[in-house]
């Protein structure tokens, strides 16, 4: 393959595929993305986009077209409709790199959960189609704690069971990395690559690293899987693959995942930490979504909050106090804490956010007039803090801006009904 082939990836405004598109880009490639919607990509300039739908293969034609490579994530939990895909596939390119799973074994006639065999399928119809093949078997991706960000968001507890089940999660630019070399380069025809994070983290071990990411105190806490098998069935997921995904983490207590090399193998660099990740993600993580876009650190940006949350109260009010966290410990509050350290603000650091309610509390019966919290208090606390103040002074949110008592009460209904 040269730099001129054309690489079509699909998957593109997912979190592998985004990353395989800024690569093969940024290495000169001639890259084209297929995706569903074309009225709401947000892809980077230079890529050509087209629709297609991988569920109607008969709607890739124009994708295909001229394409030399392909990179195919498969988004579904049955193999059910792979064989057109693949067919059409083998049509028009040479070369394949199926984004598969770590998990998946040779020489066995059945796999033992159906998300593992719907990938041994795949690398099945793939094998015979005639195509140039490279198969990505992927460890647990570390965007699976993205699972976790509402609650995350919310609070500082995540309910899960299996929390010492241990995985090797991988960052998914080190996959991305990996793909834009067998996608361009020879020699990795026929590999099935094993690829993983650098170390074996528990469930729990991600969260609390997730919250040092964000510099909150974050904790796992067990559910029965039962609990996690009805509430996951509640919002829509086949129980067999619910199943399938207890059993694996189940295994996974006894049995971590395993760690490879093969990243930094074929890379030249070392696959990046869970840490590196959470870091990188943090955004997604930190603070409350406001009621419409679920906005983190842009619904953070010192002057958009300044208007929000003033609201004209400014000149009204003489006394008014800047609730937050351990002082640096959230470099975000921090300069929250700066900026209204100039103004008429006392500033009360909470490290406890169970206690906020009651130090709003003491905080009027001393005269102040305006309370406002940050960020990182979550939309429960928040909420209690309203009610505790119960109208007698406005309470501001960085995030959510001045709410009544009635107001909270109704952002909160409406986040409990967006995460149930
Ligand atoms: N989670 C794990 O631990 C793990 C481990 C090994 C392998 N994998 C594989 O990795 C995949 C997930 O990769 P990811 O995290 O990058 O994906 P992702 O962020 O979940 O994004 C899915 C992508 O697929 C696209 N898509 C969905 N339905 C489509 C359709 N009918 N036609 C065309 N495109 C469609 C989506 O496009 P829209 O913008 O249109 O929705 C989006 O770009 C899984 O499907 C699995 O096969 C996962």
């Amino acid at each position: 393959m040269t730099r001129q082939t054309k690489v079509l990836v699909t998957g593109a405004t997912g979190n592998v595929g985004r990353e395989v598109v800024s690569r093969l880009l940024a290495a000169g490639v001639a890259v084209r993305a297929l995706v569903r919607n074309l009225d709401s990509v947000d892809l980077p300039e230079g890529v050509e986009v087209v629709g297609g739908d991988l569920s109607k293969p008969e709607t890739l034609g124009t994708g295909l077209d001229e394409v030399g490579a392909v990179f195919l994530v498969w988004p579904f939990l049955t193999a059910e409709g792979a064989p057109a895909v693949v067919e059409a596939i083998a049509w028009h390119a040479r070369r394949v790199v199926y984004l598969s799973s770590e998990d998946v074994r040779d020489g066995l006639e059945r796999q033992p959960d159906p998300i593992n065999q719907l990938h041994a399928d795949i690398e099945r119809l793939i094998e015979d189609s005639g195509l140039e093949w490279t198969f990505l078997r992927s460890g647990g991706l570390a965007t699976n704690a993205l699972a976790w960000a509402e609650q995350i968001r919310s609070g500082n507890v995540v309910r899960e069971p299996f929390g010492s089940a241990a995985r090797s999660p991988i960052h998914e630019r080190d996959i991305a990395a990996v793909a834009v070399r067998a996608l361009t380069e020879d020699g990795h025809i026929g590999a099935r690559y094993v690829l993983t994070g650098p170390q074996v983290l528990t469930q729990a071990e991600q969260v609390r690293t997730n919250g040092e990411a964000i510099n909150r105190p974050l904790r796992h806490k067990e559910i029965p899987p039962e609990t996690a098998r009805a509430e996951w069935i509640a919002e829509g997921w086949p129980a067999s693959v619910v199943d399938g995904i207890l059993d694996a983490h189940a295994r996974m207590v006894a049995r971590p995942e395993r760690v490879t090399s093969t990243v930094e193998e074929i890379t030249g660099s070392p696959a990046r930490t869970f840490r590196e990740w959470a870091t990188d993600h943090a955004g997604d993580f930190r603070g409350v979504p406001d009621s419409g876009d679920a906005t983190t650190d842009h619904g953070r940006d010192p002057d958009a909050i300044k208007k929000q949350t003033k609201k004209g109260h400014e000149e009204t009010m003489s006394s008014w106090a800047y609730i937050y966290g351990q002082p640096g410990a959230d470099p975000v509050a921090d300069r929250f804490a700066i900026e209204r350290a100039g103004q008429r603000t006392t500033l009360v650091p909470v490290p406890d956010e169970s206690e906020a309610a009651e130090v709003a509390v003491g905080l009027i019966e001393e005269g102040v007039e305006l309370i406002e919290l940050c960020g990182g208090f979550g939309v429960t606390e928040a909420a209690r803090v309203v009610e505790a103040v119960g109208g007698r002074v406005p309470v501001g949110h960085v995030n959510f801006g001045l709410e009544s008592v009635e107001g909270a009460a109704a952002y909160k209904a409406r986040f409990e009904a967006r995460s149930s």
